[in-house]
């Protein structure tokens, strides 16, 4: 089954054609960051307008690299949300009047669980069950996944996201957007020599709270004026220790909770490269396994959604259930609502 996915939830327009025989055969990824640097963020009006732009030409550009064209496909999967409203709807009114056209089922997909999916993508994927770590812009949290639609959530942020503390944490120390990239970056020549909290490292839950971090990033910054470039890469590297080292002991704890000996990581910042290396380290001292999708897979991406649709299109071909081609979209969505297809 070919299956054509459409990402628009929010500032990338990603397009992929996923063949559940052969696997990925395509994916293009239109970034908007350079249009919405200037603003400081993301522009939802602005962004629902290149959604607008960019679907089609991708569409084509997948289309021509896996040497397919529109009648060799047999499903559509979009993202239904989570995410910005008018992205989203760019992407399912394209996604629906292109299924009704062609005449083959369709699929709204949850933003999230495209995230989840994603390390299935790559060789040797991890099997089910597994503990889940997501970290994105708008999510922290840790899951028990035991099969598709099968998620359980063990612990979640109380106030920002990792991603977002990660964007915040720039905007302070005079980064430009996206702020998570060139944190990390910066990090990577300082020094840890300033000294953060490691919120709710003790708490006994699997919760996170990152908000308070950023509030002692704050302070530090107002006790360092003017700041050096050398302090500001201090605190960014002392930054990063801090919540990656909460990330990884979370997620040894969950796979001790669980009595699981596989996670996985994904959302945008499962590309932090120190991260991966405090999770590599941990799980091998104890003989646990680790899964991440590629690093162009952390991030937003057409080819999750192509194969998180995949797998529930596949599942409802048997059930024979028809698509209504009704243009709905979720701007708000609880992972927990979806089940097993
Ligand atoms: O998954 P994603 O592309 O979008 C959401 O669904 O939110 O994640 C974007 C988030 C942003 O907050 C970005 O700053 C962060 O992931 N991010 C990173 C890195 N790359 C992206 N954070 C830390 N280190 C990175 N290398
Ligand atoms: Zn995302």
């Amino acid at each position: 089954m070919l299956v054509l996915g459409f990402e628009s939830s929010c500032d990338e327009t990603g397009v992929a054609l996923y063949d559940t025989q052969h696997g990925l055969l395509a994916h293009a990824l239109h970034s908007q960051v350079d249009m919405h640097a200037e603003y400081g963020g993301v522009v939802p009006e602005l962004a629902s307008r290149d959604h607008i732009r960019r679907a089609l030409p991708l569409t084509q550009h997948v289309l021509t690299q896996a040497n397919k064209t529109l009648a060799n496909i047999d499903g559509i999967a979009y993202t239904q949300g989570p995410g910005l409203a008018g992205a989203l709807l760019v992407g399912s009114s394209i996604a629906q009047s292109l299924a009704f056209t062609l005449q083959v089922p369709s699929i709204g997909v949850h933003h999230l669980e495209g995230h989840l999916l994603a390390p299935l993508l790559e060789d040797n994927p991890p099997v089910f069950p597994f503990v889940a770590l997501l970290v994105s812009g708008g999510h922290s949290q840790l899951m028990r996944v035991d099969g598709i639609g099968q998620y359980q959530l063990l612990g979640d942020t109380l106030d920002d996201a990792a991603g977002e503390a990660f964007d915040k944490t720039a905007k302070l120390l005079g980064l430009g957007y996206p702020g998570g990239p060139a944190l990390a970056k910066l990090a990577a020549q300082g020094k840890a020599r300033f000294k953060l909290p490691r919120p709710m490292l003790n708490s006994g839950d699997l919760n996170f709270s990152f908000s308070g971090l950023k509030t002692a990033v704050l302070t530090l910054v107002n006790q360092h004026q003017p700041l050096t470039a050398e302090m500001q890469a201090d605190i960014a590297c002392e930054f990063q220790e801090s919540v990656t080292e909460i990330l990884t002991t979370k997620c040894m704890a969950a796979l001790r909770d669980t009595g699981l000996d596989n996670l996985i990581v994904s959302g945008g910042v499962g590309a932090n490269l120190r991260l991966r290396e405090r999770l590599n380290a941990a799980t091998k001292r104890k003989l646990c396994k680790v899964s991440y999708p590629r690093l162009e897979f952390c991030t937003d991406n057409g080819a999750m959604i192509a194969f998180a649709g995949a797998m529930r299109l596949k599942a409802l071909q048997d059930t024979h259930e028809a698509s209504d081609y009704g243009i709905q979209i979720k701007a708000r969505w609880d992972l927990a609502e979806l089940n097993a297809p």
